[in-house]
């Protein structure tokens, strides 16, 4: 292996769009694929060994929402037979009796589940889906019950940041070991409905506050992971831990990416899986080579004493707001289009489009 460049050490494998869920909010690109554009479960099979060979330790399972692939039990199996740490991440629908046994039985890890509110209403609102709340507390009940470590994702936005006290106790109740108050990132389909989602200052500052009195009283009962919004951040978060640094995902048609939104940098292209082999595509494809490091990077980034910190920060970030995906990220307050995060925040809190009545919500073969 080449020797600036480490193996990876996790991915994120997306193994269809196909999810019961409509959230408003979704990372996923616009363009859903549907099924007969996935991977068969031979495909993922030799991908996940490939994955093995290659370094990676650990594999979240994600989607859209990955159960609806009766092949899930095959793919887990599969991983920790080669001794790879695996994590379902799920909407908590639509699973039947039994399922999570299964994936237990072959050796499943770990189980993340979202919430989009604290109570039903808010779930269901974001989701598009009636009854969302009750069976995804039924899921994690069931998770608990049979001994599964429980991770709660709560994504955060306008419509639910008052709900950060209620996300806490609700994690709590439910016996979970993990929340992440995850402010959502204007990517995919979040950039789509960003006048809707986006929140006021005096929200943020609230909820910053609630979070750090939280995390220092749960100590020890309920870790408090806290993604920060990025329009409101001085300094930008490291996107995936650096572009092709440790980490990767693949798409369900095998197609692999340094991050979810990198297909919105029009200059790149993708290799698939299949196409190319794994290793190839970490070590060689221009795309994953495009910004790895710092030498891709110009003024201020260049000579900045947290460039090996947060990597410039995110480049679909820059592609989308600054329309250069090789500009430092505007979320940065050394950024000269800093300001502009402000402008947006200001706009999209003045916006007539602010009411969930505009939700664009997330739709395979949507016509946008
Ligand atoms: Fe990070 Fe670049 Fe900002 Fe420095 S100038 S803090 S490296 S984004
Ligand atoms: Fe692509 Fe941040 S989402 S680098």
């Amino acid at each position: 292996m080449n020797e600036r460049i480490l193996p990876p050490i996790s991915m994120l494998a997306e193994l269809t769009h196909r999810c019961p869920l409509q959230c408003v909010y979704c990372s996923n690109p616009l363009e859903l694929l549907k099924a007969d554009r996935e991977l068969s479960t031979d495909a993922w099979r030799a991908l996940f060994e490939e994955a093995a060979d290659l370094g990676v330790l650990q594999v979240h399972l994600s989607g859209g929402e990955p159960t609806v692939r009766p092949d899930l039990e095959k793919l887990v199996g599969c991983l920790t037979r080669r001794g790879v740490y695996t994590n379902l991440i799920t909407a908590g629908i639509g699973i039947p009796e039994g399922r999570l046994e299964a994936l237990q039985d072959v050796g499943l890890d770990h189980v993340q589940l979202s919430i989009q509110g604290a109570n039903a209403p808010t779930t269901e609102k974001i989701g598009n889906h009636r009854g969302a709340h009750e069976k995804k507390l039924q899921t994690a009940r069931r998770v608990v019950e049979i001994g599964l470590p429980l991770t709660i994702n709560a994504p955060i936005h306008r419509h639910n940041i008052e709900e950060v006290p209620a996300f806490i106790d609700l994690a709590l109740s439910l016996g979970a070991e993990r929340l992440e108050i995850a402010n959502v990132q204007y990517g995919g389909w979040a950039l789509l409905n960003r006048n809707a989602l986006m929140p006021d200052r005096a929200s943020v500052e609230r909820q910053v506050e609630i979070v750090e009195e939280a995390q220092s009283r749960l100590q020890g009962v309920l870790a408090i992971d806290f993604v920060a919004p990025d329009y409101f951040a001085v300094y930008p978060k490291p996107c995936m831990g650096g572009w092709a640094r440790d980490a990767f995902m693949v798409a369900p048609d095998g197609t692999a990416l340094p991050c979810h939104a990198a297909a919105t940098i029009p200059s790149l292209h993708f290799e698939r899986f299949g196409e190319w082999s794994l290793t190839d595509i970490w070590l060689n494809s221009p795309a994953f080579n495009a910004f790895r490091g710092d030498d891709w990077m110009l003024e201020p980034c260049r000579s900045c004493e947290r460039r090996d910190i947060d990597w410039g920060g995110c480049r679909c970030q820059a592609m989308a707001i600054a329309g250069d995906a090789a500009a430092t990220d505007p979320a940065c307050v050394k950024s000269p289009l800093h300001s502009r995060m402000a402008t947006l925040i200001s706009q999209a809190n003045s916006a007539p489009s602010t009411s969930s009545d505009n939700f664009r919500y997330r739709r395979i073969g949507r016509t946008l």
